[in-house]
């Protein structure tokens, strides 16, 4: 066993095989791996052809040091970049690359690692309601700047917090949470995992058996809160195409319905097709059509792939390749 090989049990890559037949990685070239995490893709990019080089990104340190003893084998062919990959333009300027992939928000090994905040189970035996670990909520991807889960929770009004996790977390409940919220934090700061699942799960007051736990979707939508995980998707998408060498693909996986549905969006507008609103009587986008959609509707996971890895439940992916420049263009 090398070094490195205990990381891939920690965090399985979703849709390998498609990922690689859409980035057509065995032609080789220089790819952009958004968001390395544990490295599992960028591994089987680099695996996939001895031309290929991988330049990723990652807002956290931690995953960026595990995935550094991964992938060390492949020496200079592997180069990581502790930022935001919203800044890649600024990193990369000038260069033209062969495929760019994104893989949406957190990894497995964050999510299982308590000490990050977030989560809220750590003993998977006992029941939802005594499991709860006790760890600063915290949920920052990049922990050395920004606000942490605690100040939003504990400063944001009971309105504020109310449309965040609404809209975020998708939660029906988001009314009752934040009530709630605002009346414990009045006797004392909520500070950690465990004092905010215990209150949600009151606030819910959900009897029975639960499909998903209580808390979750209030711990998805902060966790996009603090992250700013939804910002700038647009932008994001139009340089990753000024980026790509003509042919060169971007590949896209999303983990729930609110990401998709920008990430679809921003596709559609680099396809030249017009995202003005339905009830407006003329075009102002200015879509160009820069890209061919190569994922009309977005791919799926199989279902052995479900099976095997159950976060894999919840991933589309998609997929676009940049066209050919005109001469008259
Ligand atoms: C789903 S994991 C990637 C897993 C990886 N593809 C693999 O196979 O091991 C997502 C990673 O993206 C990082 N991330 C999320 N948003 C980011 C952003 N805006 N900029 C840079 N990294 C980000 C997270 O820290 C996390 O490590």
């Amino acid at each position: 066993m090398s070094n490195a090989a205990h990381l891939t049990g920690l965090h399985t890559s979703v849709m390998p095989n498609e990922v690689l037949a859409h980035l057509d990685a065995a032609r080789g070239g220089t790819f952009i791996d958004c968001t390395l995490g544990l490295g599992g893709h960028s591994e089987l990019i680099l695996d996939a052809s001895p031309d290929t080089r991988v330049i990723a990104f990652d807002r956290d340190a931690e995953v960026i040091a595990l995935a550094q003893e991964r992938l060390v084998r492949f020496g200079e062919r592997f180069r990581a970049i502790h930022d935001d990959y919203r800044s890649l333009k600024q990193h990369l300027e000038g260069q033209q690359f062969t495929g760019i992939l994104a893989d949406l928000g957190v990894s497995s090994w964050q999510l299982d690692t308590p000490e990050r905040g977030f989560s809220f189970r750590t003993n998977s035996l006992a029941p939802p309601s005594q499991s709860h670990s006790t760890f600063p909520l915290d949920m920052r991807m990049d922990r050395s700047g920004g606000q942490t889960a605690a100040h939003f929770v504990n400063s944001l009004s009971e309105r504020e917090l109310a449309d965040l996790i609404f809209e975020y977390g998708e939660e029906r409940a988001s009314r009752r949470i934040a009530r709630r919220i605002v009346q414990e934090r009045a006797k004392a700061p909520i500070e950690t995992t465990a004092q905010l699942a215990d209150l949600v799960i009151r606030a819910i007051n959900q009897k029975g058996y639960w499909r998903i736990h209580p808390a979750t979707r209030t711990f998805q939508a902060l966790r996009i809160a603090v992250n700013r995980e939804l910002d700038g998707f647009p932008q994001f998408i139009a340089e990753a195409v000024d980026l790509l060498a003509e042919n060169g693909t971007l590949v896209v996986l999303t983990f729930h319905s609110l990401e998709d549905r920008l990430i679809k969006q921003a596709f559609r507008f680099q396809a030249g097709q017009c995202v003005c609103p339905a009830s407006q009587p003329f075009c102002s986008c200015g879509t160009q059509p820069r890209v061919e959609l190569l994922t009309r509707k977005a791919l799926l996971p199989s279902n052995e792939e479900t099976a095997a890895n159950p976060r894999a439940r919840s991933a589309k992916l998609r997929a676009c390749r940049k066209r050919p420049t005109r001469p008259e263009e």
